[in-house]
């Protein structure tokens, strides 16, 4: 129903009626405000004008005006409103929600799969790098390491590049969805203005549950934290907030369940791969979609955090077990996954899962560094090879890492503009700051 709200916004500007000229938004929002209260018929206008009321005019709602004299001019008003609507077609099955989507995290799939609950057809739209650079600063990954992560996502019907940071009603017309979808934090763009604000006031606004203790900007906050033994040559004090105090992601059960591919059984040749996957990224998911294309079935393998820090030392993994376990559900190439699964791949476990294959990039877990540091701590014992059974069992391959793009290789950028993110960073965080102690309420999560 496109109708409805881009009219009330013509008439907005100057309506004219026998007895009423409403020059000013606030004057024309009581009219509606009491338009639906006389037509308790009309639930379309009724919900319109609650909603409008709820989230644009707190002022106009304690006015109190009567507005009896104009019973018949708001008659003609309703029936030309009900005729009109009536020829719209119904796209309020489409939902659209956009984004920065960058270093793609569990917060992010939670508020695409949220919106995807709310219609039939998900459409996503991606902002150019240039736009984030605009509104919100340096991002980390590019455009099209970006617009990957979405376009793998199980929850993502269709996507929209080059998505503009404050989405108009013309720009949900233009991809044919009623609602936009965003999570319970306000994004402010270059002007200081919500970026929502416009379609707020149409009531073509939806909210869902932001996902607490997860961001871009805490995991890059993580990094520069990590990156300040590499900072030799940048003299600025450090002056991130304190990230351990921040909130923690919550993983609940039902968040699992959500994520998790529902009523699907093991058929076909099964197909294993088994990783750390931390910040989740594009050489990841190519990684899968080809695992996933030498069989029927696809189990991925999360490794726990003691057991990735064991491996990779320092401050790995950046992500924990259960963020890391939801973002490789959120991808369609997936069907299972062992939540902290062992790092040697036994005969019990290929058993036990009926494994026909076990595949891994050719940037490996074993990344030859890593094990090298290993090797010379004192708690390194062995560096038994943890494939060698599927090896010997002749069900080991290997697929080419298209990509090569690595975990460090996130760190080394994030290095290479260190002073760009430690800003972006503490701008943010400011930001993240205020929502968790004045706006975040309780929402339920979808
Ligand atoms: N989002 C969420 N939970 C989070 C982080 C983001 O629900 N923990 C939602 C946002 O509310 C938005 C969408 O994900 O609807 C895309 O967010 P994005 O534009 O990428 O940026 P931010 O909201 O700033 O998230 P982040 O700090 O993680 O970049």
């Amino acid at each position: 129903m496109n109708f409805p709200t881009k009219h009330l916004l013509q008439l907005s500007a100057n309506i004219k009626m026998p007895d009423v000229v409403f020059r000013d938004k606030e004057k024309f929002y009581l009219f509606l405000i009491q338009a639906g209260m006389f037509i308790s018929e009309n639930s379309a206008l009724r919900n319109l004008c609650s909603e409008m009321v709820s989230v644009n005019c707190p002022k106009v709602r304690s006015a109190g005006h009567d507005f009896t004299d104009i019973r018949e001019d708001l008659k003609d008003f309703i029936e030309n409103f009900n005729s009109l609507s009536q020829e719209v077609p119904d796209n309020c099955d489409r939902i659209y929600i956009d984004g920065c989507w960058d270093i793609m995290h569990s917060g992010h799939f939670n508020a695409i799969r949220q919106a995807k609950m709310l219609g039939k057809t998900l459409v996503v739209g991606i902002h150019s790098d240039e736009e984030i650079m605009r509104n919100k600063g340096m991002p980390v990954m590019n455009n099209e390491e970006r617009v990957a992560m979405i376009k793998a996502c199980k929850w993502v019907d269709e996507t929209v590049e080059n998505a503009p940071y404050s989405a108009t009603s013309e720009w949900l017309d233009s991809v044919n969805c009623k609602y936009i979808a965003h999570g319970d934090d306000i994004a402010i763009n270059c002007d200081g203005q919500d970026a929502y604000s416009i379609l707020k006031s149409l009531g073509r606004f939806k909210v869902i549950k932001r996902t607490e203790g997860i961001s871009t900007t805490s995991i890059v906050g993580k990094l520069l934290l990590m990156t300040k033994e590499n900072k030799a040559a940048v003299s600025e004090p450090f002056v991130a907030n304190d990230i351990v105090s921040q909130p923690t992601f919550l993983a609940t059960t039902r968040r699992i369940f959500e994520f998790s591919n529902k009523n699907i059984k093991p058929k076909g040749q099964i197909v294993y791969v088994d990783g750390s996957f931390d910040l989740f990224h594009i050489g990841h998911v190519e990684t899968l979609r080809k695992a996933k294309g030498l069989g029927d079935f696809l189990i991925v393998g999360v490794h726990d955090d003691q057991t990735v820090n064991f491996y990779k030392g320092s401050n790995y993994p950046i992500m924990n077990l259960y963020e890391r376990v939801l973002n490789v559900l959120a991808i369609k190439y997936v069907d299972e996954v062992v939540i902290a699964s062992p790092w040697i791949v036994t005969e019990d476990l290929l058993k036990s899962l009926n494994i026909s294959l076990v595949v891994q990039g050719t940037i490996s877990k074993l990344d030859p560094t890593v094990t090298q540091k290993r090797k010379q701590s004192l708690v390194y014992e062995d560096c038994q090879d943890p494939y060698e059974v599927p090896k010997r069992l002749g069900i080991y391959q290997e697929v080419p890492s298209e990509r090569s793009i690595e975990t460090k290789d996130i760190i080394q950028r994030i290095i290479d503009n260190r002073l760009k993110h430690l800003n972006k960073y503490s701008r943010s965080s400011k930001k993240e700051e205020n929502y968790y102690t004045d706006i975040k309420t309780y929402i339920e999560e979808i």
